[in-house]
């Protein structure tokens, strides 16, 4: 199996993440988060989300709608330009991205393949309920469209000057030709968009300044950051006049686009509204990165396996859970009591994400949080009884500590800082 094989194959058992609609046989594109995945992608939101509101000045957040109205999507050059090129074997009739090929030919069956024709990745829909009388429009194709429409009322209802930020994370819709590779390539996923609105003379520092800001934001969550790097594009999106990828082992995580006053201006010349703040059409230096994928990356980054250990070292502070309790012995009343008062207090009392486990013996239990990436195991033992004191076993080095229960809170408070 090879590392990809090995993450899927966690993730189902794990309850990471689901194939979409499974008991129907699967629809492609398609993913479900269980109930680690969803703590863990969680984490990351919130981590992203405070670093940008929290640790920034003037970067306030939005949370708008999917469906938009359709003349959105003709302002912001999608319907137009939001095209994948498709080639097409004659033979097996097999569908490809033009641009992922490197001959003529068919790469499952050998056979020829037709010349690229475009095909707009837009995913429409209807809205209404009497026939011939529906309105066609489209899921966002870009998370980042609903900050641009919200820009006037942002600037309006706030106290913000240039230059402010604006940051959202959101799903969008793509009929992408060939999705697959796990989370990498969905028709349905997350963004997590900056839209960073600057003035003309200062666009280059702030382009350059936020590239950084996420590279380092990105290096501070991987276990293995020497393997981001940047790449810059040639081809460009429509709306972008630079962009640069964070890549992860060469596959990108995220864009970040010189989009200058391209949407504005468009979004002011197809409504009608007058879109100018500070009396200017202010240039757009976006960050847009991909939330499942990099949830992917995460995963492959963290996947260890140690003799017949498997081992998850994720950072901490994205781990599904932080911490697990056991008592040595579940057959103990004793031992079982302490133990829930601390899996009670660690939960309802510091917050953390904590597991309960009871089952089997302690060396099974220490593998199953392993696998799932739990960064410490407090077991509950005879000597607890005696001393109030409970050993505290670290994921990466499998190292004990004995730690007072009195001093649980400072030591994980610390480690978690
Ligand atoms: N608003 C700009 C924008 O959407 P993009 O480069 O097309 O730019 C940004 O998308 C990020 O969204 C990508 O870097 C990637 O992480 C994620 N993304 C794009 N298409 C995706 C797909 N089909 N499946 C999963 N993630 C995707």
């Amino acid at each position: 199996m090879d590392l990809m094989e090995k993450v899927v194959s966690l993730c189902k058992r794990r309850g990471f993440v689901y194939p979409g609609s499974e008991i129907y046989g699967g629809l492609q594109g398609f993913y479900d988060y269980g109930p680690l995945g969803v703590e863990m992608k969680n984490n990351l939101k919130r981590i992203w989300w405070d670093w940008m509101t929290v640790e920034h000045d003037n970067i306030i957040g939005i949370d708008g709608a999917i469906i938009t109205h359709p003349r959105v999507w003709e302002a912001s050059g999608h319907v137009q330009s939001f095209k994948d090129p498709l080639s097409e074997c004659k033979k097996c009739h097999h569908r490809f991205k033009s641009d992922d090929l490197e001959s003529n030919t068919c790469p499952d069956c050998g056979g020829e393949l037709t010349p690229p024709r475009d095909y707009n990745t837009l995913v429409a829909t209807e809205l209404g309920v009497i026939e011939n009388e529906k309105t066609k429009t489209y899921l966002r194709g870009e998370a980042c469209q609903t900050i641009y429409l919200n820009f006037k009322n942002v600037v309006n209802s706030t106290r913000v000057k240039l230059p402010f930020g604006i940051v959202q994370i959101g799903k969008a819709f793509r009929n992408e030709v060939t999705p697959g590779n796990f989370l990498f390539r969905q028709r349905e996923f997350e963004q997590w968009d900056l839209q960073w609105f600057t003035k003309p003379e200062e666009m280059e520092t702030w382009f350059e300044y936020w590239k950084q800001e996420r590279m380092t934001w990105y290096r501070s969550l991987f276990t293995h950051p020497e393997n981001l790097e940047f790449y810059q594009h040639e081809k460009l999106a429509h709306y972008a006049k630079k962009a640069f990828d964070i890549r992860y082992q060469g596959r990108e995580m995220e864009g970040i686009h010189w989009r200058e006053n391209w949407d504005l201006s468009r979004h002011a010349e197809y409504s009608g509204q007058d879109l100018s703040f500070e009396g200017i059409t202010p240039w757009i230096v976006e960050t847009s990165g991909g939330v499942d994928r990099t949830f992917l990356f995460l995963m492959n980054d963290a996947y260890s396996e140690e003799g017949d250990r498997t081992i998850l070292k994720l950072n901490p502070k994205i781990a599904p859970y932080k911490v697990a309790v056991f008592p040595l012995l579940a057959n103990k009343p004793e031992l079982v009591t302490k133990a829930e008062g601390i899996f009670k207090h660690l939960r309802l009392n510091l917050r953390l994400s904590t597991v309960w486990d009871d089952r089997g013996n302690i060396g099974k239990r220490y593998y199953s949080q392993d696998e799932i990436g739990t960064p410490w195991c407090i077991t509950v033992d005879f000597q607890t009884l005696e001393d109030d004191t409970v050993t505290i076993r670290d994921r990466d080095t499998a190292s004990q500590v004995r730690v007072p229960i009195g001093e649980l809170d400072t030591y994980f408070t610390k480690k978690l800082k």
